[in-house]
Protein backbone atom coordinates (compact mmCIF):
# COMPACT_ATOMS: atom_id res chain seq x y z
CA UNK A 1 0.00 0.00 0.00
CA UNK A 2 1.23 3.34 -0.90
CA UNK A 3 2.12 5.68 2.06
CA UNK A 4 0.03 8.41 0.62
CA UNK A 5 -3.23 6.36 0.75
CA UNK A 6 -2.36 6.13 4.49
CA UNK A 7 -4.36 7.71 6.31
CA UNK A 8 -8.11 6.97 4.23
CA UNK A 9 -7.08 3.18 3.84
CA UNK A 10 -6.55 2.59 7.69
CA UNK A 11 -9.29 4.96 9.11
CA UNK A 12 -12.09 2.00 9.31
CA UNK A 13 -9.82 -0.05 11.05
CA UNK A 14 -9.37 2.31 14.03
CA UNK A 15 -13.00 3.16 14.89
CA UNK A 16 -13.01 1.21 17.89
CA UNK A 17 -10.55 2.54 20.33
CA UNK A 18 -11.87 5.96 20.08
CA UNK A 19 -14.12 7.13 22.14
CA UNK A 20 -16.17 9.97 21.88
CA UNK A 21 -14.86 13.38 21.95
CA UNK A 22 -13.85 15.34 25.06
CA UNK A 23 -15.16 18.74 24.28
CA UNK A 24 -17.84 20.44 25.76
CA UNK A 25 -21.31 19.48 25.60
CA UNK A 26 -24.28 21.52 26.13
CA UNK A 27 -23.40 24.64 25.56
CA UNK A 28 -25.63 27.08 23.04
CA UNK A 29 -24.45 26.25 19.84
CA UNK A 30 -25.72 27.49 16.52
CA UNK A 31 -25.33 24.80 14.03
CA UNK A 32 -24.48 26.36 10.75
CA UNK A 33 -26.07 25.86 7.93
CA UNK A 34 -23.15 25.24 5.44
CA UNK A 35 -22.48 21.58 7.28
CA UNK A 36 -24.46 18.45 7.71
CA UNK A 37 -23.21 17.39 11.43
CA UNK A 38 -21.04 18.87 13.45
CA UNK A 39 -17.69 17.24 12.78
CA UNK A 40 -16.12 20.28 11.56
CA UNK A 41 -17.02 22.30 14.51
CA UNK A 42 -15.57 20.24 17.22
CA UNK A 43 -12.43 21.79 18.04
CA UNK A 44 -13.96 24.66 17.79
CA UNK A 45 -16.12 24.31 20.42
CA UNK A 46 -13.36 24.04 22.81
CA UNK A 47 -13.09 22.47 26.21
CA UNK A 48 -14.29 23.75 29.49
CA UNK A 49 -10.68 24.00 31.15
CA UNK A 50 -9.95 20.04 31.89
CA UNK A 51 -6.79 18.48 31.07
CA UNK A 52 -6.05 16.07 28.45
CA UNK A 53 -3.62 12.85 28.44
CA UNK A 54 -3.41 9.96 26.23
CA UNK A 55 -0.12 7.62 27.61
CA UNK A 56 -0.04 6.16 24.31
CA UNK A 57 -1.74 7.47 20.84
CA UNK A 58 -2.51 4.73 18.20
CA UNK A 59 -0.04 4.60 15.74
CA UNK A 60 -0.72 4.02 11.88
CA UNK A 61 2.83 3.74 9.84
CA UNK A 62 6.16 3.69 11.25
CA UNK A 63 7.52 6.59 13.31
CA UNK A 64 11.51 6.98 12.80
CA UNK A 65 13.98 5.47 15.60
CA UNK A 66 15.90 8.64 16.00
CA UNK A 67 12.56 11.31 16.19
CA UNK A 68 12.78 11.36 19.99
CA UNK A 69 11.39 14.83 21.87
CA UNK A 70 8.53 16.73 22.18
CA UNK A 71 6.00 18.83 20.03
CA UNK A 72 4.78 21.59 21.98
CA UNK A 73 2.43 23.37 20.88
CA UNK A 74 -0.16 26.50 22.02
CA UNK A 75 -3.75 27.44 20.76
CA UNK A 76 -6.91 28.99 22.32
CA UNK A 77 -8.78 25.89 23.57
CA UNK A 78 -12.00 27.62 26.05
CA UNK A 79 -14.21 29.92 24.29
CA UNK A 80 -17.66 29.56 26.08
CA UNK A 81 -18.68 30.32 29.86
CA UNK A 82 -22.07 30.17 31.41
CA UNK A 83 -23.58 30.48 28.12
CA UNK A 84 -21.28 33.84 26.90
CA UNK A 85 -19.55 33.25 23.81
CA UNK A 86 -16.32 35.15 22.60
CA UNK A 87 -16.68 36.75 19.15
CA UNK A 88 -13.12 35.83 18.39
CA UNK A 89 -11.09 32.45 17.93
CA UNK A 90 -7.98 34.11 19.20
CA UNK A 91 -9.75 35.17 22.47
CA UNK A 92 -9.89 31.70 23.99
CA UNK A 93 -7.64 30.58 26.99
CA UNK A 94 -4.25 29.42 25.70
CA UNK A 95 -3.88 25.16 25.89
CA UNK A 96 -0.59 23.73 26.25
CA UNK A 97 -0.01 20.79 24.44
CA UNK A 98 2.97 18.26 24.18
CA UNK A 99 3.43 15.55 21.95
CA UNK A 100 5.72 13.32 23.11
CA UNK A 101 7.89 11.16 20.41
CA UNK A 102 9.51 8.43 22.45
CA UNK A 103 11.98 6.91 19.58
CA UNK A 104 10.76 3.41 20.59
CA UNK A 105 7.37 3.72 18.39
CA UNK A 106 5.46 5.31 20.74
CA UNK A 107 3.75 8.65 21.40
CA UNK A 108 2.03 10.11 24.40
CA UNK A 109 0.05 13.33 24.93
CA UNK A 110 -1.07 15.65 27.30
CA UNK A 111 -3.01 19.07 26.88
CA UNK A 112 -2.90 21.87 29.87
CA UNK A 113 -4.63 25.32 30.20
CA UNK A 114 -1.84 27.93 31.50
CA UNK A 115 -2.71 29.01 34.60
CA UNK A 116 -3.43 32.97 33.93
CA UNK A 117 -4.45 35.17 36.55
CA UNK A 118 -7.71 36.08 34.38
CA UNK A 119 -8.28 31.72 33.75
CA UNK A 120 -7.88 31.01 37.49
CA UNK A 121 -10.13 33.97 38.44
CA UNK A 122 -12.93 33.18 35.51
CA UNK A 123 -12.22 29.28 36.23
CA UNK A 124 -13.62 29.85 39.48
CA UNK A 125 -16.31 32.17 39.17
CA UNK A 126 -17.69 29.85 35.98
CA UNK A 127 -17.85 33.11 34.05
CA UNK A 128 -15.93 35.69 32.29
CA UNK A 129 -15.11 38.55 33.90
CA UNK A 130 -12.63 40.30 31.80
CA UNK A 131 -12.73 41.47 27.92
CA UNK A 132 -10.93 39.87 25.53
CA UNK A 133 -8.92 41.24 22.99
CA UNK A 134 -11.63 40.95 20.26
CA UNK A 135 -14.55 40.30 22.69
CA UNK A 136 -16.11 43.62 24.61
CA UNK A 137 -16.84 42.28 28.24
CA UNK A 138 -17.37 44.84 31.19
CA UNK A 139 -14.47 44.03 33.13
CA UNK A 140 -15.42 43.08 36.60
CA UNK A 141 -12.12 42.46 38.17
CA UNK A 142 -9.33 44.87 38.23
CA UNK A 143 -7.31 45.99 34.80
CA UNK A 144 -4.28 47.18 35.99
CA UNK A 145 -1.95 46.38 32.86
CA UNK A 146 -2.12 43.91 30.01
CA UNK A 147 -1.22 40.72 31.77
CA UNK A 148 -4.68 41.10 33.94
CA UNK A 149 -5.94 40.20 30.62
CA UNK A 150 -3.34 37.37 29.28
CA UNK A 151 -4.23 34.49 27.77
CA UNK A 152 -0.73 32.72 27.14
CA UNK A 153 -2.68 31.37 24.11
CA UNK A 154 -0.39 31.91 21.08
CA UNK A 155 2.91 29.83 20.50
CA UNK A 156 5.65 28.32 22.60
CA UNK A 157 9.29 28.93 23.28
CA UNK A 158 11.47 26.05 24.53
CA UNK A 159 14.68 26.92 27.33
CA UNK A 160 16.83 24.61 28.71
CA UNK A 161 14.81 24.99 32.38
CA UNK A 162 11.30 26.06 31.06
CA UNK A 163 8.87 26.45 28.64
CA UNK A 164 7.41 29.75 27.82
CA UNK A 165 3.75 30.15 26.96
CA UNK A 166 3.45 32.92 24.80
CA UNK A 167 1.00 35.68 23.84
CA UNK A 168 1.93 38.87 22.26
CA UNK A 169 -0.09 41.17 24.26
CA UNK A 170 1.69 40.59 27.58
CA UNK A 171 4.25 38.80 29.64
CA UNK A 172 4.95 34.77 28.95
CA UNK A 173 4.16 32.73 31.33
CA UNK A 174 6.86 30.23 32.43
CA UNK A 175 5.65 26.67 32.43
CA UNK A 176 7.33 23.08 33.70
CA UNK A 177 8.35 21.17 30.48
CA UNK A 178 7.51 17.80 31.76
CA UNK A 179 4.51 18.87 33.31
CA UNK A 180 3.26 21.62 31.90
CA UNK A 181 2.45 22.91 35.23
CA UNK A 182 2.41 27.15 35.15
CA UNK A 183 5.37 28.45 37.35
CA UNK A 184 3.90 32.35 36.81
CA UNK A 185 4.69 35.40 34.68
CA UNK A 186 8.60 35.79 33.39
CA UNK A 187 10.17 39.28 34.85
CA UNK A 188 13.35 39.61 32.40
CA UNK A 189 14.08 42.37 34.79
CA UNK A 190 12.50 45.08 37.26
CA UNK A 191 12.57 47.44 33.84
CA UNK A 192 10.74 45.16 31.63
CA UNK A 193 7.91 43.68 34.32
CA UNK A 194 4.74 43.99 32.56
CA UNK A 195 5.71 44.41 28.92
CA UNK A 196 4.58 42.51 26.55
CA UNK A 197 6.81 39.67 24.92
CA UNK A 198 5.58 38.92 21.38
CA UNK A 199 4.77 34.90 20.49
CA UNK A 200 7.14 34.77 17.74
CA UNK A 201 10.44 34.60 19.32
CA UNK A 202 13.12 34.03 16.47
CA UNK A 203 15.95 31.47 17.59
CA UNK A 204 19.07 31.38 15.59
CA UNK A 205 21.13 28.46 15.11
CA UNK A 206 23.72 29.65 17.94
CA UNK A 207 20.87 29.68 20.28
CA UNK A 208 20.13 33.19 20.73
CA UNK A 209 17.03 34.46 20.98
CA UNK A 210 15.59 37.44 19.54
CA UNK A 211 11.67 38.83 20.34
CA UNK A 212 9.73 42.20 20.58
CA UNK A 213 6.99 43.30 22.03
CA UNK A 214 4.76 46.58 21.22
CA UNK A 215 2.27 48.75 23.27
CA UNK A 216 0.91 52.32 23.95
CA UNK A 217 3.01 53.58 21.06
CA UNK A 218 6.22 51.71 22.11
CA UNK A 219 8.44 48.82 20.99
CA UNK A 220 10.82 46.82 23.21
CA UNK A 221 13.50 44.50 21.81
CA UNK A 222 14.97 41.43 23.41
CA UNK A 223 18.14 39.92 23.15
CA UNK A 224 18.36 36.40 25.08
CA UNK A 225 21.15 33.88 25.44
CA UNK A 226 20.76 30.24 24.51
CA UNK A 227 20.02 29.49 27.92
CA UNK A 228 17.28 32.47 28.28
CA UNK A 229 18.92 34.81 30.38
CA UNK A 230 18.33 38.80 29.10
CA UNK A 231 21.52 39.91 27.83
CA UNK A 232 20.11 43.51 25.68
CA UNK A 233 16.75 45.56 25.57
CA UNK A 234 15.75 48.25 24.28
CA UNK A 235 12.56 50.39 24.66
CA UNK A 236 11.49 53.28 22.22
CA UNK A 237 9.18 54.72 20.07
CA UNK A 238 7.90 53.07 17.48
CA UNK A 239 5.85 54.10 13.62
CA UNK A 240 2.36 53.94 14.12
CA UNK A 241 0.83 50.66 14.15
CA UNK A 242 -1.32 49.04 16.69
CA UNK A 243 -0.99 45.24 15.99
CA UNK A 244 2.27 43.67 15.05
CA UNK A 245 2.08 40.19 15.23
CA UNK A 246 5.74 38.90 14.06
CA UNK A 247 9.09 40.05 12.59
CA UNK A 248 12.12 38.47 11.21
CA UNK A 249 16.19 38.10 11.71
CA UNK A 250 19.05 38.24 9.36
CA UNK A 251 22.71 38.47 10.06
CA UNK A 252 23.02 42.33 10.39
CA UNK A 253 19.45 43.13 11.29
CA UNK A 254 15.64 42.85 12.60
CA UNK A 255 13.16 43.67 10.07
CA UNK A 256 9.11 44.06 11.03
CA UNK A 257 6.07 44.93 8.29
CA UNK A 258 3.84 47.36 9.98
CA UNK A 259 0.88 47.81 8.10
CA UNK A 260 -1.60 50.90 8.12
CA UNK A 261 -3.88 49.55 11.40
CA UNK A 262 -4.80 51.96 13.89
CA UNK A 263 -6.87 51.81 16.84
CA UNK A 264 -10.14 53.77 17.00
CA UNK A 265 -9.98 54.99 20.79
CA UNK A 266 -13.30 56.47 20.16
CA UNK A 267 -14.85 52.95 19.31
CA UNK A 268 -13.17 51.30 22.28
CA UNK A 269 -14.59 54.11 24.67
CA UNK A 270 -17.81 53.45 22.99
CA UNK A 271 -17.50 49.63 24.11
CA UNK A 272 -16.28 48.11 21.54
CA UNK A 273 -13.53 45.20 21.53
CA UNK A 274 -10.11 46.35 20.29
CA UNK A 275 -9.68 43.61 17.35
CA UNK A 276 -13.12 45.48 16.20
CA UNK A 277 -11.94 48.55 16.66
CA UNK A 278 -9.03 48.35 14.28
CA UNK A 279 -9.04 50.92 11.29
CA UNK A 280 -7.10 50.03 8.22
CA UNK A 281 -5.79 52.60 6.65
CA UNK A 282 -7.39 55.21 8.58
CA UNK A 283 -8.15 58.80 7.13
CA UNK A 284 -5.37 61.14 7.39
CA UNK A 285 -2.99 58.07 8.54
CA UNK A 286 -0.05 56.17 5.90
CA UNK A 287 -1.34 54.67 3.14
CA UNK A 288 1.42 52.39 3.37
CA UNK A 289 3.05 49.07 5.03
CA UNK A 290 6.15 50.44 6.56
CA UNK A 291 9.43 48.17 7.18
CA UNK A 292 10.90 48.97 9.92
CA UNK A 293 14.67 47.75 9.92
CA UNK A 294 17.30 47.58 12.96
CA UNK A 295 20.54 47.18 13.23
CA UNK A 296 21.24 44.03 15.72
CA UNK A 297 24.41 45.36 17.17
CA UNK A 298 23.09 48.78 18.04
CA UNK A 299 19.38 49.09 18.48
CA UNK A 300 19.65 52.71 18.34
CA UNK A 301 19.95 52.34 14.27
CA UNK A 302 17.02 52.22 12.98
CA UNK A 303 15.43 52.69 9.29
CA UNK A 304 12.14 53.25 8.07
CA UNK A 305 11.13 52.67 3.98
CA UNK A 306 7.58 52.26 2.70
CA UNK A 307 5.95 49.65 0.61
CA UNK A 308 2.30 50.03 -0.82
CA UNK A 309 -0.20 48.61 1.92
CA UNK A 310 -0.52 45.31 2.56
CA UNK A 311 -1.36 42.83 5.77
CA UNK A 312 1.20 40.30 7.20
CA UNK A 313 0.85 37.78 10.19
CA UNK A 314 3.72 35.41 9.23
CA UNK A 315 7.11 35.76 8.21
CA UNK A 316 9.25 32.38 6.94
CA UNK A 317 12.43 33.53 7.37
CA UNK A 318 14.89 36.73 5.87
CA UNK A 319 18.46 37.04 5.20
CA UNK A 320 20.41 40.25 4.02
CA UNK A 321 22.80 39.64 1.46
CA UNK A 322 25.45 43.31 1.13
CA UNK A 323 22.81 46.12 1.18
CA UNK A 324 20.00 43.82 -0.16
CA UNK A 325 17.38 42.64 2.40
CA UNK A 326 15.22 39.31 1.61
CA UNK A 327 12.11 39.06 3.50
CA UNK A 328 9.69 35.73 3.07
CA UNK A 329 6.62 35.79 4.69
CA UNK A 330 2.65 35.47 3.88
CA UNK A 331 0.14 37.98 2.60
CA UNK A 332 -3.09 38.43 4.38
CA UNK A 333 -6.32 39.77 3.30
CA UNK A 334 -6.81 43.28 4.27
CA UNK A 335 -7.40 43.63 8.03
CA UNK A 336 -11.63 44.23 7.91
CA UNK A 337 -11.91 41.09 5.64
CA UNK A 338 -9.62 39.06 7.93
CA UNK A 339 -11.31 40.60 10.83
CA UNK A 340 -14.34 39.45 9.73
CA UNK A 341 -13.17 36.02 9.05
CA UNK A 342 -12.05 35.33 12.40
CA UNK A 343 -14.81 36.73 13.64
CA UNK A 344 -17.54 34.53 11.50
CA UNK A 345 -15.10 31.39 12.24
CA UNK A 346 -15.68 31.18 15.89
CA UNK A 347 -19.37 31.01 15.32
CA UNK A 348 -19.28 28.48 12.66
CA UNK A 349 -19.10 29.73 9.57
CA UNK A 350 -16.28 29.24 7.08
CA UNK A 351 -17.83 30.39 3.81
CA UNK A 352 -16.13 32.65 1.76
CA UNK A 353 -12.94 32.38 3.85
CA UNK A 354 -10.14 34.41 2.14
CA UNK A 355 -6.98 33.01 1.88
CA UNK A 356 -3.15 34.18 2.44
CA UNK A 357 -0.35 33.61 -0.19
CA UNK A 358 2.87 33.36 -0.19
CA UNK A 359 5.15 36.72 -0.20
CA UNK A 360 8.97 37.44 -1.28
CA UNK A 361 10.26 41.31 -0.75
CA UNK A 362 13.54 42.38 -1.62
CA UNK A 363 14.71 45.67 -0.47
CA UNK A 364 17.81 47.74 -1.34
CA UNK A 365 18.80 49.39 1.59
CA UNK A 366 20.71 51.53 0.16
CA UNK A 367 17.82 53.10 -1.96
CA UNK A 368 15.00 51.71 -1.27
CA UNK A 369 14.62 50.11 -4.21
CA UNK A 370 11.97 47.12 -3.81
CA UNK A 371 10.65 44.00 -5.64
CA UNK A 372 7.97 42.38 -4.58
CA UNK A 373 6.60 38.52 -5.76
CA UNK A 374 3.44 37.12 -4.79
CA UNK A 375 2.85 33.14 -5.03
CA UNK A 376 -0.46 31.81 -5.42
CA UNK A 377 -0.63 28.63 -2.88
CA UNK A 378 -3.33 29.08 -0.55
CA UNK A 379 -1.75 28.88 2.52
CA UNK A 380 -0.41 29.92 6.45
CA UNK A 381 2.08 28.94 9.20
CA UNK A 382 5.17 29.25 7.43
CA UNK A 383 8.06 27.42 8.77
CA UNK A 384 11.86 27.29 7.61
CA UNK A 385 14.81 24.66 9.00
CA UNK A 386 16.01 25.93 11.98
CA UNK A 387 19.41 25.66 10.95
CA UNK A 388 18.59 28.35 8.43
CA UNK A 389 17.26 30.54 10.81
CA UNK A 390 18.47 34.34 9.59
CA UNK A 391 20.39 33.43 6.44
CA UNK A 392 19.32 32.33 3.21
CA UNK A 393 17.27 29.34 2.60
CA UNK A 394 15.80 27.42 0.01
CA UNK A 395 12.79 25.67 1.72
CA UNK A 396 9.84 26.74 3.17
CA UNK A 397 6.76 24.28 4.85
CA UNK A 398 3.11 25.43 4.73
CA UNK A 399 -0.36 23.74 5.86
CA UNK A 400 -2.16 25.35 2.43
CA UNK A 401 -5.27 24.78 1.50
CA UNK A 402 -5.22 22.44 -2.03
CA UNK A 403 -8.57 20.60 -2.54
CA UNK A 404 -11.00 22.12 -5.25
CA UNK A 405 -13.57 23.92 -2.86
CA UNK A 406 -11.49 24.50 -0.18
CA UNK A 407 -12.87 28.19 0.47
CA UNK A 408 -16.38 26.50 1.74
CA UNK A 409 -14.11 24.91 4.71
CA UNK A 410 -12.48 25.64 7.56
CA UNK A 411 -8.56 25.57 7.51
CA UNK A 412 -6.11 24.08 5.64
CA UNK A 413 -6.33 20.44 3.93
CA UNK A 414 -2.36 19.68 2.83
CA UNK A 415 1.06 20.23 3.85
CA UNK A 416 2.87 21.98 1.34
CA UNK A 417 6.84 22.20 0.39
CA UNK A 418 8.24 25.28 -1.65
CA UNK A 419 12.02 25.41 -2.93
CA UNK A 420 12.05 28.77 -3.42
CA UNK A 421 15.74 28.36 -5.46
CA UNK A 422 14.47 25.59 -8.57
CA UNK A 423 10.35 26.78 -7.73
CA UNK A 424 9.61 23.12 -7.66
CA UNK A 425 6.61 22.42 -4.86
CA UNK A 426 5.91 19.12 -3.10
CA UNK A 427 2.60 18.83 -1.48
CA UNK A 428 0.69 16.13 0.48
CA UNK A 429 -3.23 16.28 0.46
CA UNK A 430 -4.91 14.62 3.21
CA UNK A 431 -8.43 15.87 1.88
CA UNK A 432 -11.28 17.36 2.76
CA UNK A 433 -11.80 15.14 6.02
CA UNK A 434 -8.98 16.47 7.76
CA UNK A 435 -8.17 20.27 8.88
CA UNK A 436 -4.08 20.37 8.93
CA UNK A 437 -2.97 22.45 11.03
CA UNK A 438 1.07 24.07 11.56
CA UNK A 439 4.05 21.76 11.14
CA UNK A 440 7.12 21.93 12.00
CA UNK A 441 10.70 21.00 10.46
CA UNK A 442 12.65 18.66 12.56
CA UNK A 443 16.33 18.11 11.68
CA UNK A 444 17.13 14.49 11.56
CA UNK A 445 20.15 13.75 14.15
CA UNK A 446 23.67 14.10 12.16
CA UNK A 447 22.38 15.76 9.07
CA UNK A 448 23.25 19.07 7.77
CA UNK A 449 22.05 19.43 4.59
CA UNK A 450 18.83 22.12 4.69
CA UNK A 451 15.69 20.42 4.71
CA UNK A 452 16.78 17.11 5.62
CA UNK A 453 14.52 15.99 8.66
CA UNK A 454 11.08 15.35 9.43
CA UNK A 455 7.97 18.11 9.08
CA UNK A 456 6.32 17.30 12.25
CA UNK A 457 2.20 18.70 13.49
CA UNK A 458 -1.00 18.32 14.10
CA UNK A 459 -4.38 17.49 12.50
CA UNK A 460 -8.06 17.14 13.10
CA UNK A 461 -10.21 13.84 11.23
CA UNK A 462 -13.56 14.71 10.78
CA UNK A 463 -14.57 11.19 10.05
CA UNK A 464 -13.62 10.41 13.38
CA UNK A 465 -13.70 13.89 15.36
CA UNK A 466 -10.18 13.03 15.99
CA UNK A 467 -7.17 14.59 16.77
CA UNK A 468 -3.50 13.84 15.18
CA UNK A 469 -0.10 13.90 14.92
CA UNK A 470 1.56 13.71 11.90
CA UNK A 471 4.90 12.87 10.74
CA UNK A 472 6.61 13.49 6.88
CA UNK A 473 10.17 12.79 5.54
CA UNK A 474 10.28 16.32 4.58
CA UNK A 475 11.91 15.90 1.44
CA UNK A 476 9.49 13.21 0.16
CA UNK A 477 5.88 15.16 1.35
CA UNK A 478 3.79 13.55 -1.63
CA UNK A 479 4.70 9.86 -0.44
CA UNK A 480 2.57 10.89 2.19
CA UNK A 481 2.89 10.29 6.22
CA UNK A 482 5.47 8.13 7.77
CA UNK A 483 3.27 7.48 10.55
CA UNK A 484 0.35 8.91 12.09
CA UNK A 485 -0.56 8.92 15.98
CA UNK A 486 -3.89 9.08 16.61
CA UNK A 487 -5.52 10.70 19.83
CA UNK A 488 -8.89 9.09 21.30
CA UNK A 489 -10.37 12.89 21.38
CA UNK A 490 -10.27 15.90 19.85
CA UNK A 491 -7.79 18.43 20.47
CA UNK A 492 -9.24 22.45 19.92
CA UNK A 493 -6.66 23.78 16.72
CA UNK A 494 -3.80 25.41 18.39
CA UNK A 495 -1.83 28.01 16.36
CA UNK A 496 2.13 27.64 17.09
CA UNK A 497 4.54 24.79 18.16
CA UNK A 498 8.39 24.66 18.43
CA UNK A 499 9.62 20.85 18.65
CA UNK A 500 12.49 20.24 21.55
CA UNK A 501 14.63 17.13 20.76
CA UNK A 502 15.12 14.77 23.74
FE1 LIG B 1 1.26 33.72 14.87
Amino acid sequence: MKRRHFLGASAAALASPFAAPALAAGTAWQRPAAYGDHAALQPLRGLQGQDLACDSASIEGRLPNDLRGTLYRNGPALFERAGRRYDRWFDGDGLVQAWRFDGGGRVSHRGRFVQTAKFQAEQAAGEFLLPAFGTAIAARRPVRGPDDLNVANTSVLPLPDRLLALWEGGSAYALDRDTLATRGLVRWSDELAGMPFSAHPKVEPDGTVWNFGTGMGKMVLYQLSSAGELKRHAVFDMPPCAMVHDFVVTQRYLAFLLPPLTLDMDAVRAGGSFAGSMRWQAPGQSQATRVLVIDKADFERRRVFETPAEMVFHFANAWDDGDLLTLDYVRSPEAPVGEQRLRSIVHGDFRGSPSSQPALLRLNLRNGQQRSDLGRDALEFPRVDPRVVGRRHRVVFYPAALSPGHEQRFGHDAVLRLDREIGQRDAFIFGPDAVVEEHVFVPKPGSTREGEGWLVGAGYDLRWRTSFASVFDAEHLSDGPLAVARLPYAVPHAFHGQFAAA
